[in-house]
């Protein structure tokens, strides 16, 4: 599977945010990262569900790449109008009844991802991997950008794509958390498929963004 990237739209110019994403757009990039908090779950709150759902009305050639880090997720679902070509990723953390969340995304035509945190251990996706459509790996602790990348990262992003691997499945493996310049090949090498990018590569200030998401899609593939 190719190197993708899914720039985060919360690390982008937020009072031009529709420009953001015309530019992102006509560049071509795959996927669009949105990301959501309900100031429970993580004590930050970003972009809301209105502003996710109009995405839809401006995006001709990006998918959505929703990352919902809010307990009871589903309940946000209707108001992002989840359908056909969006990734979701739900946090493990987060869910009474991750079954019933996985199937919710699936019947809307979305892709269903699950994402685990830097303190849950791998082993809880096991036996999820039959019934899902990716994994995200949290690389920082999830809420804010410009985190500092957990200590032990690159060992779990290459324990989940053993784990993936093994189960026989080709699932896209997802690498969310100070995906910087100097640390996204690596983290390709370690099996990562889509690569959010945010304040520690595509939006660092005074980068020319076209440049950015060409230096950076060759990083990854
Ligand atoms: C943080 C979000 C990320 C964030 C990444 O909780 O999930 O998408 O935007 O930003 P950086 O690249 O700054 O870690
Ligand atoms: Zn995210």
């Amino acid at each position: 599977m190719r190197g993708m990237l899914s720039p985060s739209l919360m690390c982008a110019d937020v009072l031009n945010l529709q420009r953001e994403l015309t530019v992102l757009d006509e560049l071509g990039v795959d996927y669009i990262h949105l990301d959501f908090m309900d100031n429970h779950f993580v004590p930050n709150i970003t972009l809301d569900t209105e502003l996710i759902k109009k995405t839809k009305s401006v995006l001709k050639h990006m998918k959505r790449d929703i990352h919902i880090m809010a307990f009871e997720p589903q309940q946000y679902f209707d108001r992002m109008e989840i359908g056909e070509g969006d990734i979701v990723s739900v946090h493990y953390e987060a869910c009474g009844d991750l079954g019933a969340v996985i199937a919710d995304i699936r019947a809307r035509g979305a892709k269903a991802f699950v994402a685990i945190s830097p303190d849950t251990e791998p082993d809880v996706l096991s036996q999820w991997l039959g019934k899902i459509d990716g994994v995200l790996v949290m690389t920082v602790y999830p809420g804010f950008a410009g985190r500092p990348i957990v200590p032990g990262s690159m060992e779990k992003l290459r324990a989940v794509r053993k784990m993936i691997d093994e189960s026989g499945r080709s699932l896209p493996l997802e690498v969310d958390g100070h995906v910087s310049w100097d640390l996204c090949a690596e983290m390709r090498a370690c099996g990562a498929d889509i690569f959010v990018a945010g304040s520690s590569s595509l939006y660092q200030k005074g980068l020319d963004i076209g440049q950015a998401v060409e230096r950076m899609t060759e990083l990854v593939q």
